[in-house]
């Protein structure tokens, strides 16, 4: 469904030219939830911004559907890590409206609808008329999801979106977006830098190799939930590819 094929993509400033990643190359399939892991740096966020359609590739190409991605578009709805990407002034359900009646995707009473039944996915039916300054940091992040969601985008790109968060909120977002999964089966790509979240988000993943990001290898982990964590098989797997993290440039993979 979604190719990258043979992506490097540049930052160019003046003074020189940054590689960010050089020929990456992974497919996702439908209903995939996809994950790129990586160590800091390696070009994470710049792919996910290339499939978003913000950075052109300098080499290779990036496909949704058969179609080359050439430039942002609501198939493909971006969640953030930050907790500010809700503007404030907006209620929560003013917020998870804006992105349908900003692209004319719905009118304003469907539009209403769908964001009620966002809300009541994420759980947060009862806040739909508060400000998101009136929400925790883990509340906000659900809003920035149903968001997202109620665009019904072809692929839900998320970068690190918890990784501001305390570890036992985490833990229990990470259960929530499994759940949200099982019920709406969208297809995800999804960017983080630990292993273990790797593992239990993903069903595939996608190791990248220190600056410039390369493909290193791809790993099922279809088989791994929350509940494997601290099983036997889970550790292998997260020791086999912390030692393929390791392999190359030991200080930077520790990050
Ligand atoms: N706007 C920019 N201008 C120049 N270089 C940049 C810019 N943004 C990122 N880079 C460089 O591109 C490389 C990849 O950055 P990127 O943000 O994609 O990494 P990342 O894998 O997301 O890292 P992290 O896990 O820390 O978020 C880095 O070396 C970074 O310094
Ligand atoms: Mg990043």
């Amino acid at each position: 469904m979604l190719q990258v094929d043979n992506v490097s993509l540049e930052y160019r400033t003046p003074e020189r030219v940054v590689r960010a990643t050089h020929r990456v190359s992974f497919d996702v399939h439908a209903a995939d939830r996809f994950v790129l892991l990586g160590p800091s740096g390696c070009g994470k966020s710049t792919l996910l911004k290339a499939v978003a359609g913000f950075i052109p590739p300098v080499e290779g190409e990036i496909r949704l559907d058969g179609r080359r991605v050439a430039q942002p578009g609501p198939d493909r709805i971006v969640v953030f890590q930050e907790f500010d990407q809700l503007p404030p002034w907006k209620t929560v359900k003013q917020n998870v409206m804006f992105p349908l009646l900003a692209s004319r995707t719905l009118g304003r009473k469907e539009a209403a609808e769908r964001a009620l039944h966002y809300l009541d996915k994420v759980g947060l039916s009862k806040f739909a008329d508060v400000h998101p300054h009136q929400l925790s940091g883990g509340m906000k992040q659900r809003v920035a999801i149903a968001r997202a969601l109620a665009m019904q985008p072809r692929v839900l790109l998320m970068d690190e979106p918890f990784a501001a968060l305390d570890a036992l909120t985490r833990r229990r977002m990470q259960q929530e977006l499994l759940e949200l999964w099982d019920e709406v089966r969208f297809t995800l790509l999804f960017v983080t830098h630990s292993i273990e979240e790797a593992l239990v988000v993903g069903n595939r993943i996608a190791l990248l190799s220190p600056h410039p990001g390369r493909m290193r290898a791809e790993i099922n982990s279809h088989a791994f939930t929350l509940d494997s964590l601290g099983g036997a098989e889970f550790q292998g797997t997260a020791q086999r590819i912390h030692d393929m993290l390791f392999e190359e440039e030991t200080g930077e993979a520790a990050a």
